[in-house]
């Protein structure tokens, strides 16, 4: 189901610039969607026409099947929210308490759900501390996060967001993304414009490149980014994954699609062409010796025993040093550890408020030399109460499986329906894993 859709959209602007010339769009229900596009190409205007803060001077903007008229805005803005490119422009209240408060109020809620909703994206998005502090004193991506708990606590079905980590660091961006994750888990469209082609490549479903105030083109990540003459008229760069991969396919040792991340990059590598690796020699080794590779401290190690892949050193090496090993036997992904998914209930099952601490112990006494994450926010809410640091920070799920690879066990704390798109991701990889349900 369509929840925005443009057609022939148009729009001039009082002093005659053309800011949208023709663009159709259209987001369904359930879809992550980037915009992407240079300076001045359209992308704030087009994110304005969404939720009716301007009229089309031409052309028709249809949200949920309707146009917007004056009966249906205030219905509109409640469905539709809009975090601004600026946040000085949505944040008023003397508080951030009150601003983030002041949404809900309007919707007319009770003063406990306020209250209840409020400290619910306080800690959603890690700004506890900031609640009696004027949002004017904010620094730049302080405000940002403020601005976007100040509309996901209005619980809207599509949330906007218009370059919504600008400003933010690089801890503060990849949390707004995994927040974003889990709102479309829970059914919610996002639509955001961003600058970042690296990001709009591993997150959207469907991107559409904006210039000049149209629609150049749209798609799928993987189509648009796979056209580098595209890309380059478009005026933007390739993620670097995708210039890595374009080197290794002109040298022969990648093939297939273009990939989006990490992994996709891992299996683009043809593994059965190379059958000559790198490892460090585990005791001293002569040319010919016959070994076996294992996984040691996320690194290819080459013994004389063991139950690894097997292959032949190429020449003398003393332990510790690189050798090389050929005529290798067997599949890289035979050595890799194995994920435990631990499932910490979600927000509305109770949150991590409900679990009992001493089976988490208990789970983390067993697993002690797996490497950790959390993913979703009951789960790292409930790590954070206990002490608990985790060794990534970062798309935990992609971490999570690139550390297995390298042969380390590995636990994923994950909420309520994120533990499910972990989940699929680990058996999509195809690495050994198991579930354990808090
Ligand atoms: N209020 C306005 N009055 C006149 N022209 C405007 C107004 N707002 C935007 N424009 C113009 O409309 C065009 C599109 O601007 P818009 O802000 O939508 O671009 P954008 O893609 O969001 O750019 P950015 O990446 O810089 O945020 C630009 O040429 C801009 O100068
Ligand atoms: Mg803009």
């Amino acid at each position: 189901m369509n929840t925005i859709k443009t057609i022939g959209l148009e729009h001039i602007y009082p002093d005659g610039t053309h800011a949208l010339s023709g663009v159709d769009f259209e987001a369904n229900q359930g879809e992550k969607i980037a915009v992407l596009g240079p300076n001045g190409s359209g992308k704030t205007t087009l994110f304005y026409h969404f939720n009716g803060l301007v009229k089309p001077t031409a052309g028709e903007i249809r949200v949920f099947g309707e146009n917007i008229t004056r009966n249906n805005i205030d219905d509109i803005r409640k469905r539709i929210g809009l975090v601004f490119q600026e946040s000085d422009n949505q944040l008023i209240a003397p508080t951030v308490f009150e601003d983030i408060a002041f949404g809900p109020k309007n919707l007319g809620l009770g003063q406990e759900e306020i209250r209840d909703r409020v400290r619910d994206v306080l800690h959603r998005f890690n700004i506890e501390p900031l609640a009696q502090k004027n949002p004017a004193n904010l620094s730049t991506g302080q405000k940002k996060r403020v601005a976007i708990a100040g509309v996901v606590v209005m619980e809207p079905e599509v949330i906007v967001l218009d370059e919504p980590t600008s400003g933010m660091d690089a801890r503060g961006a990849a949390d707004t993304f995994e927040i974003l994750d889990e709102l479309n888990n829970d059914g919610k469209t996002i639509i955001l414009s961003t600058h970042d082609p690296n990001l709009a490549a591993s997150w959207a479903d469907r991107l559409y490149l904006l210039n000049k105030g149209k629609v150049f083109r749209s798609g799928a990540p993987k189509h648009i980014f796979a056209d580098e003459k595209l890309v380059a008229d478009a005026g933007m760069i390739h993620p670097v994954i995708m210039q890595t991969f374009r080197e290794f396919r002109a040298r022969g040792i990648s093939k297939g699609e273009i990939p989006l991340n990490v992994l996709d990059f891992l299996e683009s590598v043809d593994a059965k062409i190379i059958n000559i690796r790198c490892a460090i020699a585990g005791c001293d080794l002569s040319a010919g010796d016959e070994v076996c590779l294992e996984m040691k401290e996320g690194m290819l190690v080459a013994g004389r025993d063991g139950e690894g892949l097997r292959g032949s050193v190429v020449f003398d090496g003393r332990k510790g040093e690189d050798i090389a090993v050929r005529d290798v036997r067997g599949d890289l992904w035979q050595l890799a550890g194995s994920i435990t998914i631990i499932r910490v209930p979600g927000i509305i099952e109770g949150g991590s408020r409900s679990v009992e601490t001493g089976k988490v112990w208990e789970i983390l006494e067993k697993n002690k030399n797996c490497k950790t994450g959390a993913m979703g926010t009951s789960a790292k809410v409930l790590l954070g109460k206990l002490g608990i640091r985790t060794d990534f920070e970062f798309d935990v799920a992609q971490s999570g499986i690139l550390a297995a690879l390298r042969g380390f066990n590995v636990s994923i704390f994950a909420s309520g329906g994120m533990a499910e798109r972990v989940m699929e991701k680990v058996k999509e990889r195809k690495i050994r894993y198991s579930v354990i349900e808090l």
